[in-house]
């Protein structure tokens, strides 16, 4: 009978088989898939894994520590890259969004690749692809709507033999039970897709280091709002947008000009098409009144009520 326990012990041992005494070097965004590949194969072969984790400086709020945190006590040689000041200062001036989708890819790329050199050769690299990827990228003439910098284009920077799909076969659902089979801390195993790069294209038009802060604190209060309402895993993705607008307001006896900050929650099956949430109204109130008064440089926010199509799920 297949369990997911099975599962894990024979994917263990096919990876043991296939590794013998090799070095295996995995790229770790924080990620659901990412971060369950990294677990098993942690278990599979220990500190023969580098798991190597570039912080591009655009994760949610504490992200970073919490990914850190998560494998702190896994046997495996965990490096993370605080590359924040590079990838700000690549940004610099840059507002069309594929422009910095390109310029965040490269460089993600770059910085991997010195990590890369350091370690030396390796035998193997593991990548986290999972079942709806490989049919996915099976269709290779639909037309480009955004460029996902986490699909392609690593290995031919890194010199190893041989990838490593460890999670190929399995679905998202499947992805978690693993993980969660596997010992992996919920934080990591139920964390909401996040694009690559990141909170760089939920800052629409130019990104500065002030901006940025005020995205964290904005959509730390409202992911906090969406939890406390127990709405968490039946919104499958919810965050909060940076327009690039500015409004008046009043706050007390003094006129305000300060930016609009949009929310989005969609329901989906499969990201490719989606509906925006039905979050009540008291939840979106909870979330304005805190994060207009907690936040610095917020005055107005507005509730995204687009599907896609016609609209995306990200506005960059
Ligand atoms: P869109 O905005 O195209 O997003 O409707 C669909 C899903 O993909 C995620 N997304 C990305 N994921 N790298 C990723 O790994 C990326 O560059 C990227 N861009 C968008 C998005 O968050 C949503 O879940």
């Amino acid at each position: 009978d297949w369990t997911m326990r099975n599962y894990a012990e024979e994917a263990i041992k096919q990876i043991r088989e296939k590794v013998g005494d090799g070095k295996v070097l995995l790229a770790l965004s924080g990620g659901v898939d990412s971060s369950v590949a990294c677990a098993l194969l942690s278990k599979a072969v220990g500190n023969q894994l580098t798991c190597v984790f570039v912080d591009h400086g655009f994760m949610r709020k504490n992200e970073g520590d919490e990914v850190e945190q998560a494998f702190k006590d896994w046997d495996v040689n965990f490096i993370r890259v605080n590359a924040a000041d590079r990838f700000i200062g690549k940004l610099e001036g840059v507002s069309d969004p594929e422009t910095k989708r390109k310029t965040i890819g490269e460089e993600f790329i770059r910085v991997f690749e010195e990590e890369a050199k350091k370690i030396g050769k390796v035998d193997f690299l593991v990548q986290g692809t999972i079942y709806p990827d490989v049919i996915e990228s099976g269709t290779g003439d639909a037309a480009v709507i955004k460029s996902h910098h986490n699909v392609g284009g690593l290995p031919d920077y890194v010199d190893f033999k041989e990838i490593i799909e460890p999670l190929r076969l399995l679905f998202k659902d499947e992805v978690r039970k693993l993980g969660t089979e596997l010992g992996l801390s919920d934080v990591l195993v139920w964390r909401q897709p996040f694009p690559g790069p990141g909170l760089a294209i939920r800052i629409i038009g130019e990104i500065t280091r002030e901006k940025l802060a005020t995205l964290q604190d904005a959509d730390y209060i409202f992911r906090e709002e969406i939890a406390n309402a127990g709405l968490d895993r039946s919104i499958n993705q919810y965050f909060a947008v940076l327009t690039n607008m500015r409004s008046v307001g009043v706050m007390g006896d003094d006129r305000t000009y300060d930016y609009t900050l949009a929310l989005r929650g969609v329901t989906t099956s499969d990201f490719m098409t989606a509906d925006f949430a039905r979050i009540p109204y008291d939840v979106l109130e909870k979330a304005s009144v805190r994060i207009v008064n907690e936040v610095k440089n917020i005055n107005r926010i507005c509730y995204d009520i687009t599907s896609k199509p016609p609209a995306t799920i990200e506005w960059e």
